[in-house]
């Protein structure tokens, strides 16, 4: 059997003519965590949404678990948990409301997911604030019960859209942790990041995007030898693949005063 859980074959999404995502095939197997880079606007939200059913490709297929998610969605769905880039959560219910009603969408018996909803409460450090309203929540605060509510029903393919941004240094450490356990215990993680000191220690393999194709893919190792460029951080290979290197020599040009 198989242990590909996240797979895109020529998957592609145009907006008119533009195309945002350009035949794309990835493959992300059991237990492992695979960072997505690339600059703003190369395609890594439509991407995940795309992976999740919340999108329609206009080409190409994407798999969860081997279920297609357009054609077998109910299966591939349950099997996945999705992080958002902005946390919508429902104000006028409590982080211990929501995770109710999370439970109860994915068919967790009560017991079992009023349960795993105090230990991620717990976890998370929000058992204080439980009963408080959402609306009244801090936008990291709503971040972390979008990723509780997301590892409630312990899926199988997890992915996360910037799933840093506005969490403190220890949440994002948290995360970090949990994603690991996760992977550790045989599930895939796909996460977008534009920090790549997160990308360098969290994944073991990396793909970066730009103008909606893979241009390079691999551990960070392999993408230096790709760049020939020993000893460079993961920063400067990124800047280097994505040509933004090039921008910020004209700019330090410029601040040198040779433009
Ligand atoms: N509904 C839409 N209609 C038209 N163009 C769109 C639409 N959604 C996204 N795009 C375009 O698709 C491209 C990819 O957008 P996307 O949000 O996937 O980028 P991203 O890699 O997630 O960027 P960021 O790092 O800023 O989050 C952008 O050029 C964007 O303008
Ligand atoms: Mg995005």
């Amino acid at each position: 059997m198989s242990n590909i859980l996240i797979e895109t074959k020529n998957l592609t999404k145009r907006y008119g003519t533009f195309t945002a995502v350009d035949g794309l095939n990835l493959a992300v197997r059991a237990g492992e965590i695979y960072g997505f880079l690339g600059p703003n606007g190369s395609g890594k939200t439509t991407t995940i949404r795309m992976l999740t059913g919340l999108l329609d490709a206009t080409e190409g297929e994407a798999f969860i678990c081997g279920y297609n998610i357009a054609s077998q969605a109910s299966q591939a769905k349950s099997l996945l948990a999705y992080v958002p880039d902005q946390p919508k959560v429902y104000g006028k219910l409590s982080a211990r409301e929501f995770l109710a009603l999370i439970g109860a969408l994915y068919r967790i018996p009560k017991e079992i997911a009023q349960e795993r909803a105090e230990q991620l409460l717990d976890l998370f450090g929000l058992s204080e604030r439980a009963d408080d309203l959402l609306e009244g929540y801090s936008h990291g605060m709503r971040q972390k019960v979008v990723i509780a509510a997301a590892l409630l029903h312990r899926p199988r393919v997890i992915l996360l859209d910037e799933p840093t941004v506005g969490l403190d240094p220890a949440s994002a450490r948290l995360l970090k942790d949990v994603l690991q356990q996760m992977a550790a215990q045989g599930a895939a993680v796909f996460v977008s990041t534009h920090i790549l000191e997160i990308a360098e220690r969290m994944c073991r393999r990396v793909g970066i995007l730009k103008n909606g194709r893979l241009i390079a893919e691999g551990s960070t190792d392999e993408l230096r030898q790709l760049t020939g460029s020993q000893g460079e951080s993961l920063e400067d290979i990124f800047l280097e693949l994505t040509g933004t290197s090039e921008t910020l020599e004209i700019i330090k040009s410029f601040e040198e005063g040779d433009v």
